[in-house]
Formats: structure tokens, sequence, C-alpha cells
């Protein structure tokens, strides 16, 4: 409980259609973030439970669920978060349409090894994005409260469960030039969704052409040049052969936030 004795994870239910301070932009980029993840969870999800019954190592196994269950909760709060967005008139399944059919293909045509491999560089993609927005406020400077504490939230389990992935990755025996390869396309991809998804928002909501929007515009990229060199070299780490999660420590993040979400942000 905080000081007005409200819980600091309170469910959200309904959102305003511009809930980053007076910034559509901003929204959008998170909401597009929203369309995406619930299918890509489902998808890291599904990769990683085939190899589930084939870990014999118990600490790994543990680590295996704890990542499910999460990737599981994460995938039910976005998918209540997009039911938001389709109450404001948003037709979420034409604005994801890309990246669904793109996941789709993508599980249908590749082996298990190479879905894992995917999840994997994803959840690096994700852990850097995650670790940006924890280590710098001005991301959710604008946002309100509620909205705030869910990507806050989000950000602080992908940084707990950072490495699972990876390191079933290495225990099932993937190659190196697998994981890079998909690293590549998904470094490749993920920002093309992205950018389809707010112009289709944008579109939308009428306001692409509008002065204003390039304006905030030009304010978000001023915001991701600030981070630019960062997320460059710690999206770039993976490519070394020597790369682990774990070589980076965000335990001053886990720390910082770990209490204050943890006890209260959690789902159950
Ligand atoms: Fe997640
Ligand atoms: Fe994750």
């Amino acid at each position: 409980m905080n000081k007005k004795g409200q819980k600091i994870c309170d469910k959200v239910t309904s959102m305003p259609k511009v809930w980053w301070k007076d910034n559509p932009v901003m929204t959008h980029f998170f909401n597009s973030l929203s369309v995406l993840l619930p299918v890509g969870e489902a998808f890291f999800i599904k990769s990683v439970k085939y190899y589930e019954k084939k870990i014999t190592k118990e600490s790994l196994l543990e680590d295996v669920r704890l990542f499910l269950h999460q990737e599981a909760q994460h995938h039910k709060e976005h998918s209540a978060w997009n039911d938001m967005i389709k109450a404001q008139g948003h037709n979420v399944e034409a604005v994801g349409r890309s990246f669904n059919l793109f996941i789709k293909y993508g599980q249908k045509y590749l082996t298990p090894i190479q879905l894992l491999a995917f999840t994997v560089a994803s959840e690096h993609v994700t852990a850097v994005l995650a670790r940006i927005v924890l280590s710098n406020p001005r991301w959710l400077d604008g946002a309100s409260k509620e909205y705030r504490r869910i990507w806050l939230w989000h950000a602080f389990e992908e940084l707990e469960h950072k490495a699972v992935a990876f390191d079933l990755y290495q225990n099932v025996g993937g190659s190196y030039f697998l994981r890079v390869f998909s690293f590549l396309q998904t470094s490749l991809v993920f920002p093309l969704f992205i950018f389809e998804m707010m112009v289709k928002f944008s579109l939308k909501d009428k306001i692409l052409f509008k002065l204003r929007t390039w304006r905030q515009v030009f304010d978000f990229g001023l915001l991701v040049g600030k981070d630019f060199f960062k997320i460059m070299f710690y999206i770039g780490e993976f490519l070394l052969p020597s790369f682990h999660p774990k070589n980076h420590n965000d335990e001053g993040l886990i720390h910082h936030y770990g209490p204050l979400l943890k006890k209260f942000c959690r789902p159950t």
C-alpha cells in the first residue's frame, strides 16, 4: 500500500485515448508495443515449452517455469490493455495483422530450434528495451501512474528472466550462427513492425499529417537519440561469441524496482 492506502498496481479497466501526457506519438509507441507483445509472448511460450520436458537440470527447469509463468501474465495484461485500445475504436487485429502473419508463417515453417533462436534474440531485444526504460525515467515521465506501473512491472520481469531462453538454447545445443542469424532478422523486423503500427494508429486518429504530430515525432527521435549509443551497444553485445545475458549486470535496477513492484504490482 502507498501513503494514500491505494494499491500501487491497481487494475486498469479503461484508458484515455492519449495516456502519455498530451502526446499521441508516445502513446502510440507504447500501444504498438502492446499490440505486438501478446502475439510475441505466445510465440515465446510455445518455443520454450517445446523443450521443457527435455530439461534435466533442475535449476534450469525452475527458471523455465518462472519464465513461462511471467510471460503468461504479460500476455494476459497486454491482452487486457489491447481490449482497452479496442474500446477506443481502434481495430487492433488490423493494426497487428502483418506481425501476426509473420509469426504465423514462422511457426509453420521453422524448426523448434529456429523458433527458440528467435525467442532468444527477441528476449535480448526486450531486455535491452527494459533496461533503457527502467534506467531512464524520461521514457515514462509523461505517463499517468496507473499505466506507467504496468510498463515498469513488465520491464522489471523481462530483466529478471532475461537469461532463461538463452540458457535453454545453450542447454539444447543451439549454435552461435543460428542465434546471430535469428538476431539480425529480429532486430531488423522489430522496429519496422512498430513503425507500421504507429502509422496505422496515427492514420486512424487522423493526426499523421499534422505538424504537431511531426514535432512530437522529432521529440521522440531526440529521446531515442539520447539513448541511441547505449541501445546499439547493448543490442550489439549479442553478436559476441562469448555473449551471455548475465554478462551485463542489471542487479542495481532489479534491487531498485524489485521491492516496490514485486510487493504491489505482480498480478495474482
Ligand atoms: Fe514479456
Ligand atoms: Fe520475456
